[in-house]
C-alpha cells in the first residue's frame, strides 16, 4: 500500500485527532496539580501522550521532544510513535506532555499540554539550549521587529507603528535573574513588564491576543519551547526572531549533531515551522490561552483545547467532557 501524501492526512484526520493527543497529556498531569511533584506530573503527561500516540494511524518521528534517547524513556528525540509505521504518512513531531511542570506542581497559571507537526523535514531539529525569543503579534508590517536590534529599537519601532508611546508598551518576560539588564531597559523605556514565572509558549502566543494586552514578547527560554511557539504563531499570525544561545562546547557540538551549521543564525518563524503545520494545546492549569482540566461531582472532567492549521488558518477552540470509564 502507497502512503497517503501527508498533506491528505494533515487535512482530514490530524486536526482533530492532535487535539485528543493533548487532552490526555493534561488530564494525566492534571492529577498533580498543587502536589508539589513536578517529576511526577511530568511522567504522567508523557506516559498518557505516547499511549494516545498509538491510537494515531500516522508514521510519526519525535524531533522535539522529553531529550536524547539516553535521557528520556519515552517521547525521545528520534522515537517513532503513531500505529501506522512505514504506511502512514510521515509526519515530524515537536512536542511538550507538559509545558511547566513547575506551575503545575504550585498550581500556577499557564501550564499546558503541547505539540506542533507538520510534513517529515519541515520543523527545525532544536537542541535542547536556550533561545534568544522576540516575538510581536499579527498587524504590523514585515520586519518590524529584529533580534539584532536592541530591545530599546524594537519597542520603539513597535510603539511608533501602534501609534503609542514607548512607555505604553507591554513586554512579557520570563521572570529569571538572567534577565535583570533587559528588564532594567524596558522599565528605563516606562515599558509594562509583564514577569512570567514559567511557561514562555503560552508568553509568546499571549502577544496574538489582544485580551493579554501584551504588545511584545522577550527574553531566553527553552530552544524546543521556541519552535512550538512559532508553529502556533505560523498559524494565527505575528512575527518571531529565534536565535539559539550556546553556554558551552557541549551546547554547541549538540547542535551541530542535529545539522545546525550557523550558531549565531536568527530564525524567523519560517524557518523554525515550515510548510503547512498543525498547533495543539489543552490547558493544565488555568492560563491566558485556555482553562484548565476541571474535575467535577461523579468524576467527569472537562478540558479546553486548541487546534490551528498554518495552510488554512483556521482556529479551532474544543471543550471536552470526559466521563469516568470513557
Ligand atoms: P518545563 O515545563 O520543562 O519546566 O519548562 C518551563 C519553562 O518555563 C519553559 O516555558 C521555558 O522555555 C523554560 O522553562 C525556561 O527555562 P529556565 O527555567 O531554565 O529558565
Amino acid at each position: 500500500m502507497t502512503a497517503a501524501p501527508a498533506s491528505t492526512l494533515l487535512d482530514r484526520v490530524l486536526v482533530m485527532e492532535m487535539v485528543r493527543v493533548t487532552e490526555a497529556a493534561a488530564i494525566a498531569a492534571s492529577r498533580l496539580i498543587g502536589r508539589g511533584d513536578e517529576k511526577a506530573a511530568d511522567a504522567a503527561a508523557v506516559e498518557a501522550m505516547r499511549k494516545a500516540f498509538d491510537e494515531l494511524q500516522i508514521d510519526g518521528t519525535v524531533v522535539i521532544g522529553e531529550g536524547e534517547r539516553d535521557e528520556a524513556p519515552m517521547l525521545y528525540i528520534g522515537e517513532k510513535v503513531g500505529g501506522a509505521q512505514g504506511t502512514g504518512p510521515k509526519i515530524d513531531i515537536a512536542l511538550d506532555p507538559l509545558e511547566g511542570t513547575t506551575i503545575t506542581a504550585k498550581a500556577g497559571p499557564n501550564a499546558l499540554a503541547v505539540l506542533a507537526c507538520a510534513e517529515a523535514g519541515n520543523l527545525l531539529n532544536a537542541p535542547d539550549v536556550y533561545m534568544d525569543k522576540l516575538a510581536v503579534g499579527p498587524g504590523y508590517p514585515e520586519g518590524i521587529i529584529d533580534l539584532a536590534k536592541s530591545p530599546t529599537e524594537n519597542v520603539k519601532a513597535v510603539a511608533a507603528a501602534k501609534g503609542v508611546e514607548p512607555g505604553d508598551i507591554i513586554v512579557c518576560v520570563l521572570d529569571r535573574p538572567r534577565h535583570a539588564d533587559l528588564i532594567a531597559e524596558l522599565r528605563g523605556l516606562g515599558c509594562g513588564v509583564a514577569l512570567i514565572p514559567d511557561g514562555d509558549v503560552a508568553g509568546v502566543i499571549a502577544v496574538t491576543n489582544p485580551e493579554t494586552t501584551i504588545d511584545l514578547y522577550m527574553g531566553q527560554g527553552g530552544a524546543p519551547e521556541g519552535v512550538l511557539a512559532a508553529a502556533a504563531l505560523r498559524c494565527v499570525g505575528g512575527q518571531f526572531n529565534g536565535r539559539l544561545v550556546f553556554r558551552n562546547e557541549d551546547e554547541r557540538s549538540r547542535a551541530r549533531k542535529w545539522g545546525i551549521e550557523d550558531l549565531n543564525k536568527i530564525y524567523k518563524l519560517e524557518e523554525l515551522a515550515k510548510g503547512d503545520c498543525i498547533f495543539a494545546a489543552t490547558g493544565v492549569t488555568d492560563g491566558s490561552l485556555l482553562d484548565g482540566v476541571k474535575r467535577l461531582k461523579g468524576g467527569t472532567m472537562t478540558t479546553e483545547s486548541v487546534v490551528m492549521r498554518a495552510s488554512s488558518g483556521t482556529v479551532r477552540w474544543v471543550k471536552g467532557e470526559h466521563h469516568k470509564g470513557g
